[in-house]
């Protein structure tokens, strides 16, 4: 196993009826709380009881409630006016990673010193333009869609309609202080959001199983057990929405692939780099970008790690392994992924979103702009080159 340092401080409250504890943790951490979360009624019960917990805590609240996907960094400009004018000392988020995201950003743009909040964002190939925040109001994150990990990493995800483009803060001031994770909050989600959020969290764990260390028994195997664990959950919760123990597990699941356990030392995650272009050209939702591209992006690269894919295929899909090579194993175990984001309702292709091979250079061009590297490669073991990342997407089409 490599060497490494792990620091990951968010405190983390977990388990079904756990929302009734937002009051006091909030309380531990503010008097004033800007609450940041979508304007609809996906979460307005949520953010019902949450008002009821904070008065009750005598943390007094005021609503953000301008959350859309893909967080727009001039959303979180004006969340911060909020935020400042509210003379808020705390950011309770409530949502998806969008509205996680959002409430980060926020956190963080209210004591910005370096000008404009795009200065945040890790948005060039070379990265050296990014001024990231070093200070945040406290954050409480409430998760309501199992998915990005967002409650407890120190990332947001954040686009610029101006710019057309969408990339990450990545601070170690964007940690939470407190997460709470309450699964019944999920209970309400479509299957859609579901699924997208579940293959998410399998594409962050697999991105950095096939991409990370090679010598590692322990990482290996729980990677597996957690993409295992997705994709034995996630059918249960499609078909009964209300399934506790389907519920709690995804939940712990979406949490645990993107909190660095996973992935501690160097990890890439190239697919995603090529989601975020597929969003934001093509308006195709963050789920469905990696259900497109990560099978795309493992039959490329399958030749190179039979032994991995193999046992990708039979630990995490479940395949048997019985007279099969690796090679063949490989190719069983992606077909049997394609298979389970189609069965719940997931695209697998460009061409079901509209792309087509005429679109492949200009989201290349986005890939390049936005997130190769000074070699002008995609970080990835091995590198993407943009011949290889035009070949992946003719794959996916
Ligand atoms: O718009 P409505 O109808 O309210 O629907 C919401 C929301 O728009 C719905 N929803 C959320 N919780 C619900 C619910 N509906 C019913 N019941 C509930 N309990 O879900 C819609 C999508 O929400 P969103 O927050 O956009 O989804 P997700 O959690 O997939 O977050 C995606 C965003 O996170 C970023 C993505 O790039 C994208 O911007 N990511 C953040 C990461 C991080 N911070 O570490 C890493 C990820 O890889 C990812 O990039
Ligand atoms: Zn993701």
């Amino acid at each position: 196993m490599n060497s490494f340092t792990y620091h990951n401080p968010v405190k983390v409250v977990f388990g079904l009826g756990t929302l009734k504890q937002a009051g006091e943790e909030a309380a531990k951490l503010g008097k004033r709380a800007l609450v940041v979360s979508y304007g609809d009624a996906s979460v307005s019960g949520t953010l019902a009881k949450l008002k009821e917990l904070l008065d009750a805590a005598g943390v007094v609240s005021q609503e953000f409630l301008e959350v859309t996907p893909n967080p727009p960094i001039e959303m979180v400009a004006r969340g911060v006016d909020a935020a400042k004018a509210f003379g808020a000392d705390l950011v309770v988020g409530v949502g998806g990673g969008s509205a996680m995201d959002a409430a980060k950003a926020i956190a963080a743009g209210v004591l910005y010193t370096h000008g404009d909040l795009w200065n945040m964002v890790y948005a060039s190939h070379s990265n050296v333009t990014a001024q990231p925040p070093e200070a945040a109001l406290p954050l409480l994150l409430i998760p309501t869609l199992p998915a990005t990990g967002s409650e407890m990493n120190m990332c947001s995800v954040v686009s610029s309609t101006t710019r057309g483009q969408k990339s990450y803060i990545w601070a170690d001031c964007l940690f939470a202080k407190t997460a709470i994770l309450d699964p019944e909050l999920t209970y309400s989600l479509p299957p859609f959001q579901t699924a997208c959020g579940a293959v998410d969290a399998i594409s962050h764990v697999l991105e950095i199983y096939i991409n990370g260390q090679d010598e590692s028994d322990l990482l290996h195997a729980w990677q597996l057990a957690l993409m295992r664990t997705i994709v034995e959950n996630l059918p249960k919760a499609l078909a009964n929405p209300s399934d506790p123990h389907a519920r709690t597990e995804l939940m712990w699941c979406a949490t645990c692939g993107l909190n660095g356990w996973g992935s501690p030392g160097d990890a890439w995650t190239p697919m995603h780099q090529v989601g975020h272009v597929l969003t934001s050209r093509h308006g195709i939702n963050h789920g469905s970008s990696l259900a497109i591209v990560m099978p795309a992006w493992m039959t490329y690269h399958k030749a190179l790690k039979p032994a991995r894919y193999a046992q990708f295929a039979v630990k995490a899909m479940g395949i048997c392994p019985h007279g099969k090579t690796d090679a063949e194993l490989a190719d069983a175990g992606i077909a049997a992924f394609r298979d389970f984001i189609k069965a719940s309702g997931g695209p697998t292709t460009l061409g079901e979103k509209g792309v087509t091979e005429a679109d492949i250079p200009g989201i290349v061009e986005g890939v390049r702009t936005v997130s190769f590297n000074a070699d002008g490669v995609l970080a990835s073991n091995p590198p993407v080159t943009a011949e290889a990342l035009a070949e992946i997407l003719k794959l996916a089409l």
